[in-house]
């Protein structure tokens, strides 16, 4: 079986890790009249607002009771195309807005905070990227959608988790040999199942990352019955725990479905209020994060995903700022690899 190789000689710029924000608490009265507010605007703007599972709770009901979608990235992106708004406020982090501008150049695309990005993105940056794929020119290019619109514009296919392994599968069974950015363990996971020639860059996410494995353990042997849920951007040591791997819509759809009344769950806290909302009996517990070892920087919460509220949501309606800008050149680059994604994941759910 063909291996997995990191790329050694990459050196990954430092990432600074803000603190989580802390927003203002809002008494019921002042969040009600908060998101009224909100809701006309988006009426008068013909606006859609479109939220990742790990934005706040009150982001994330909003956008499912303004008409918008709470998903995970492949779907965000895939929505964005079929709305006919002519503004999309994407609350999430910032590749997730570039990739809606990417795909729809026309619209207008807003987000809370364009400060909001994510470890990924950071730790691949476009010139050390490109020289990589320089030196590798017989390795078809496989970049995950945390990455800019520069890293996507260089890439021959964009992936979610949603999507990774049956496309990776597609390409191994062609024969091809892979070049993978960013995520080590993403990537590690894919070509352990598929068997794939890869060689990896070596970034990760800090939020995942912070999962333990020992302190893991212990709490399996506290809760036996519980499934364990695992985003793949996890360690080997705690993917390899899991009953289920999988992307955030995954590991949702694992909490309806199966038969457990309890589960451990290893991805960003956030994704716990759409689990509530779709199996309300059940049980969720955090994966621990503070185990032998750990730094516990993020303590299971994305701090730039943190840095969306619904205070400067409506702040950005209001001023008109924090726009997405994509040139229509790079756009139409980087528009190739991720239709190129869609289209498969439309012709998977053809069957
Ligand atoms: P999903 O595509 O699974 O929602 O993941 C996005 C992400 O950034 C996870 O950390
Ligand atoms: Fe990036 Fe990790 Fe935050 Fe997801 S959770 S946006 S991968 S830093």
């Amino acid at each position: 079986m063909a291996t997995g190789t990191q790329e050694s000689s990459i050196i990954i710029p430092h990432v600074h890790v803000p603190d989580n924000p802390v927003w203002p608490s809002l008494s019921a009265d002042e969040e009600k009249k908060l998101k009224e507010k909100i809701k006309k605007l988006l009426k008068e703007q013909n606006g859609v607002l479109v939220a990742h599972y790990y934005t706040s709770g009150a982001l994330q009901d909003l956008a499912e009771e303004t008409g918008g979608c709470v998903a995970d990235s492949l779907e965000m992106a895939r929505f964005g195309t079929e709305h006919p708004a002519d503004t999309l406020v994407v609350a999430g982090v910032r590749f997730m807005g570039e990739t809606s501008k990417i795909l729809n150049n026309e619209k207008r695309v807003l987000m809370p905070d364009l400060k909001a990005t994510c470890s990924l993105d950071v730790g691949c940056p476009i010139d050390t990227f490109s020289e990589f794929c320089d030196h590798h020119p017989d390795h078809t290019v496989v970049v995950y959608a945390n990455t800019s619109a520069e890293v996507k514009a260089r890439s021959d296919w964009v992936v979610t988790s949603g999507i990774a392994l049956p496309i990776i599968r597609h390409l191994a069974d062609r024969g091809e040999k892979v070049l993978w950015a960013p995520d080590k363990h993403l990537g590690r996971y894919v070509q352990q199942l598929t068997g794939v020639e890869m060689l990896f860059w070596p970034g990760s996410c800090v939020v995942h990352e912070e999962f333990r494995s020992t302190a893991l353990e212990r709490l399996r042997r506290l809760h036996p019955e519980a499934a364990v849920l695992v985003h793949p951007e996890s360690p080997e040591s705690v993917v390899s725990q899991a009953d289920v791997v999988g992307s955030t819509t995954a590991l949702i759809e694992a909490v309806k479905n199966l038969q457990n009344e309890e589960f451990i769950v290893a991805t960003d806290a956030g994704i716990f209020n759409k689990m509530r909302k779709v199996a309300p009996q059940k049980t969720l517990l955090e994966a621990p994060t503070v185990g032998e070892g750990a730094t516990c920087q993020s303590c299971a919460h994305c701090p730039w995903m943190g840095m969306n509220s619904l205070q400067n949501l409506a702040e950005v309606l209001e001023k008109g700022t924090n726009e997405i800008m994509v040139s229509p050149e790079l756009a139409a680059k980087a528009q190739i690899p991720i239709n190129r994604m869609l289209e498969f994941a439309r012709r998977m759910k053809k069957g």
